[in-house]
């Protein structure tokens, strides 16, 4: 039997259940994992809340009652044909897609080999069931904009939301490939942005994009899509570009159906693409979508044996107090939230 956290019907104020189920089967090329633990991101806490219904219908994602989750951290249970590298018994962390056979908040899983990887000594289950989806997120986002190890060094980034789960991973990376990151940070966390290595950092409020310099070589939003026009009048005019994760991509077809939710989205995506390219001609301009990715897991894995990639967890709790997990991603608490199947 899996015991699985099911989302039972849209609401702001999540309506979860734990139901059992029968037990998947691995196909070929595919893991069973025993879950230890398994992260809940503001994804989760978006879609229970009927978020993204139209674009996640389109995958199957979003008829409820829905099982959400992306991030996998446990044990192998059994493996189907045709896979190599991973036996019975083995720690492993790793993803899920977003689609049609449900997410990760469940007890026993099955995930493709190429999005498993071996968990690294002396990391536990729920230090790593908070990595994968944001940092390959934060992956696609830094891909998106071409910025990499050969061109980082000494590049200005500008981070807004630095001390969320995508800003501290971006700061990880940037830091260790030797940026000058500036660090838009929520109110008394300046001092964690300084630690993690940003070379200068500001306190979110009015006038505090403004008083920026307006040289800085990529920006990442990861906070606010409303900031994102006067971020991008602060590229300088060689800049690499700026990704965004906070657009308006699934809200608009949402709220305005399949036309009206395009139609507003090409303008709202050239009203900023059009201030980027006015600063740096060859700058791109880049709305990421998660989506799984072995490359960015492959990263991860090497990062966080080399203890160069982390973030703190703020609670974990088993999966029939999954509320209180929500209930703390929804309050913006600090740390990440864990279920412990
Ligand atoms: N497009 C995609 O596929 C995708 C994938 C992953 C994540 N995301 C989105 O990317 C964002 C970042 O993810 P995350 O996991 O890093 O979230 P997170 O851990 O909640 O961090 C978000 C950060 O942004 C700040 N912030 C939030 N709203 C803000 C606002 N209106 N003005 C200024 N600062 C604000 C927060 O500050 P406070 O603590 O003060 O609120 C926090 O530091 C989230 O909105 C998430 O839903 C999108």
């Amino acid at each position: 039997m899996r015991h699985e956290l099911i989302c039972t019907e849209a609401a702001t104020s999540p309506r979860l259940a734990v139901r059992g189920a029968p037990r998947p089967h691995p196909g070929a090329g595919e893991v069973m994992v025993k879950v230890q633990a398994t992260s809940v991101n503001p994804i989760d806490v978006k879609r229970a809340s009927g978020y993204g219904r139209r674009l996640l219908g389109l995958k199957g994602a979003a008829r409820f009652p829905l099982v959400l989750g992306n991030d996998v951290a446990g044990v192998v249970e059994s493996i189907g044909a045709n896979v190599t590298g991973f036996a019975r018994g083995q720690r492993v962390f790793g993803l899920l897609g977003t689609g049609r056979s449900g997410g990760a908040h469940a007890s026993h899983v099955v995930v493709p080999q190429a999005l498993l990887r071996h968990a690294p000594q002396g990391t536990g289950p729920d230090a790593l069931a908070v990595l994968p989806y944001s940092f390959t997120t934060m992956w696609l986002s830094l891909r998106s904009i071409g910025i990499t190890p050969a061109n980082a060094r000494g590049a200005r980034v500008l981070i807004h939301g630095a001390n969320g789960g995508l800003g501290r991973l971006a700061m990880q990376v940037l830091h260790h490939w030797g940026s000058q990151i500036t660090a838009i940070c929520a109110k008394g966390e300046c001092q964690a942005a300084l630690d993690l290595g940003a070379v200068a950092a500001v306190e979110y409020g009015p006038g505090c994009i403004e008083s920026l310099p307006p040289d800085f070589d990529a920006v990442l939003n990861f906070a606010n899509w409303d900031d994102d026009a006067r971020l991008a009048s602060h590229l300088g005019p060689r800049a690499m570009g700026q990704a965004t994760t906070v657009h308006p991509l699934l809200a608009n077809f949402d709220r305005l159906g399949w036309l009206g939710g395009a139609w507003a989205s090409r303008r709202d995506r050239g009203r900023i693409r059009a201030i980027v390219a006015s600063r740096a001609p060859k700058a791109r301009y880049a709305w990421t979508i998660f989506k799984p990715d072995p490359q960015a897991l492959e990263v991860l894995a090497e990062g966080v044996r080399a203890r160069r990639l982390a973030l703190p967890v703020g609670l974990a709790v088993p999966l029939d107090n999954a509320v209180a997990a929500y209930d703390h991603v929804l309050a913006g608490r600090p740390g990440r939230a864990v279920l412990l199947p």
